[in-house]
């Protein structure tokens, strides 16, 4: 089997953090590394979330990078409201003895993609997009020789979850989103539309519990902290799972249908900062530069999601 080669770069986060564990469950993908970024809490807590989630995935070959603490232009905004004061509130994880590697993430990004051959490896991004970027304004030379990115990010008819018209993780660092969406990659884009339909109902989550691993437990008690901040807001019965969709998309696509179209960063107008304007239409000349996935076989994903976590 020829593995697809993927760097992860990520700010866990429970969801972060099943999106994970599901890229390690999982045989077709080769994790050349994990990027961490400061988003949904502070750097130092998503640096230590993701080494405590190799371990508890028993991968700790696993190579881990501290990146930026900050977005490239503005003030850091983070999201203890939504994950709790450490980011993976939920389990008792004991503290990590895997240590993060001594190279900055950017740097490991732009030597790794120069090393690979050109067109193998995909970015799986599940935070503000601030490494990419960086390593894109660094070393421009890198951008034909990635394959693809597939984001967790922006929203479209949903409209925005952090503001009425921005998401998260393009609002954290919208001008590394420019940066990235004028880059020319081809991008995959899981937008609230889609992750809003992947929601932890409790006959799901009790089939995940039904496992009875460690790990399955570990990911029962995220998932039910993480839900509870989307059921007050949105009235639904369980959280949306967003960014395991990015690892899905990889493992199985055909779960997921969208649109080739353009998406233009806002980031001018401090009211719509970070929105994602999606030409879904055609109703502009501007370039397509990104696939806009609107629907996903839910059933599916959790049916996906549940196998590989057995085999941890
Ligand atoms: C995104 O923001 C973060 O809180 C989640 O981890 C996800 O990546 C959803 O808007
Ligand atoms: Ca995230």
């Amino acid at each position: 089997m020829t593995r697809q080669k993927i760097i992860i770069d990520t700010d866990p986060g429970q969801d972060d953090a099943v999106a994970i564990l599901l890229a390690l469950a999982s045989p077709e993908l080769d994790v050349l590394g994990i990027t961490v970024v400061a988003g949904n809490v502070p750097l130092n807590w998503t640096l230590k979330n993701a080494l405590k989630v190799c371990e508890l995935a028993g991968k700790p070959d696993t190579r881990v990078y501290a990146g930026a603490s900050r977005p490239m232009l503005r003030p850091l905004v983070t999201a203890e409201h939504v994950h709790g004061n450490t980011g993976l509130n939920g389990p008792e994880l004991p503290e990590p003895t895997l240590q993060a590697q001594p190279q900055h993430a950017v740097d490991f990004l732009i030597d790794e993609i120069q090393r690979q051959p050109a067109g193998s490896v995909t970015l799986c991004t599940l935070g503000a997009l601030t490494n990419i970027a960086l390593a894109l304004q660094r070393a421009p030379e890198i951008a034909p020789r990635i394959q693809q990115i597939v984001m967790m990010g922006g929203g479209f008819s949903e409209g925005g979850n952090i503001t009425p018209a921005a998401e998260f993780n393009i609002y954290v660092d919208p001008h590394a989103a420019h940066i990235v969406f004028s880059s020319g990659i081809p991008l995959v884009v899981m937008p609230l539309d889609v992750t809003h339909q992947v929601l932890t109902t409790r006959k799901r989550l009790d089939a995940i519990a039904a496992l009875g691993t460690p790990v399955a437990k570990a990911t029962v008690e995220m998932l039910e902290f993480f839900e509870r901040f989307d059921e007050e807001k949105y009235g639904s019965d369980g959280g949306p799972l967003h960014d395991p969709c990015v690892i899905a998309y990889l493992l199985q696509p055909g779960l997921f249908k969208g649109r080739h179209c353009n998406v233009a960063i806002e980031i001018h107008s401090e009211l719509t900062m970070g929105m994602t304007v999606v030409d879904w239409w055609g109703v502009t000349d501007r370039q397509n530069n990104a696939t806009v996935m609107r629907e996903v076989d839910a059933d599916g994903f959790f049916s996906l999601l549940t196998a590989r976590l057995e085999t941890l």
